[in-house]
């Protein structure tokens, strides 16, 4: 089983590089193979892991626009099953490269379907925007995440993204599928994340995960640190929110498996 997940919002700072960090983290202390994909030139999910700047090593933008095997663009995490495809500043031209490309939006799917790499869990990292780079990750990707921030105007945006979603549907990957919705930085127990989340689940029903995730300033410091949560503060309320998010991914790929 070799499950290819976008994490993706167009909307800005909902939490989606967070949780690309924590999940992968998480996925990978319970025994599956995880690479992880940055593919925003912000490149947080990298310098969250605790990888500086060096432009010159192979990552997501070789991969993509090079063909560069992922063999090659992948680097060791130093933690035990997680490999890290990084992001860099070389993405932020990447757009406009493509733009010129055939098969633009194809090529990291091609990229990916070349690699004999094993792994369970290939989580990518998407930009804000639905650009190229988040079209060739929802063409690569089985299914789709998408961190929703427990606000007002939480599903503001969501249409689009859907919208999106169905059209890649219609042409350039039939196959895609919602693996989930994710409430993210939720004050919980206020009234606000509580209505919040009443209205997300009565639009999205079982695809919101049970999993909700709190705001927790102990997730926020993390990366600064170059550390994954269970790693800074495992007993932190946000690690054990991520920690129960795993479980619940591992579960429903399961589920997955058993019904294709
Ligand atoms: N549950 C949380 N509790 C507290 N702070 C959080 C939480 N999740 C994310 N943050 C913080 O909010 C900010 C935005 O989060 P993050 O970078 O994960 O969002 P993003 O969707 O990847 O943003 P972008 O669209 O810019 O890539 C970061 O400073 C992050 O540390
Ligand atoms: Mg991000």
């Amino acid at each position: 089983m070799a499950e290819r997940i976008a994490i993706v919002n167009q909307k800005g700072g909902v939490g989606k590089t967070t949780t690309v960090i924590n999940l992968a983290a998480y996925l990978a202390t319970r025994g599956k193979r995880v690479i992880l994909l940055d593919l925003d030139a912000q490149a947080n999910a990298t310098s969250g892991l605790g990888f500086g700047r060096d432009d010159s090593r192979n990552g997501s933008y070789e991969l993509l626009i090079n063909a560069t095997p992922l063999s090659d663009c992948v680097h060791d995490s130093g933690r035990r099953n997680l490999q890290i495809c990084p992001g860099s500043i070389h993405l932020a031209g990447a757009e406009v490269e493509l733009a010129a490309m055939e098969g633009r939006e194809r090529r990291l799917r091609n990229a990916l379907e070349a690699s004999d790499l094993n792994y369970d869990y290939l989580l990518i990292d998407c930009p804000p925007s639905l650009g190229l780079l988040t079209l060739n990750a929802l063409t690569a990707a089985d299914s789709i995440l998408v961190p929703i921030q427990t606000e007002y105007y939480a599903l503001e945006g969501v249409t689009l993204l859907l919208d999106t979603f169905q059209s890649v549907r219609q042409s350039l990957n039939p196959e895609l599928e919602i693996f989930g919705l994710l409430l993210t930085m939720s004050d919980i127990r206020t009234q606000l994340a509580t209505q919040v989340e009443e209205e997300v689940r009565k639009a999205f029903g079982e695809r919101v995960f049970k999993t909700v995730i709190p705001r927790n300033v102990r997730l926020s410091e993390a990366p600064s640190h170059g550390l994954a949560i269970v790693e800074y503060d495992r007993r932190s309320r946000g690690a054990e929110a991520y920690q129960q998010l795993a479980r619940e991914v591992i579960r429903r790929s399961r589920r997955r498996s058993s019904q294709s």
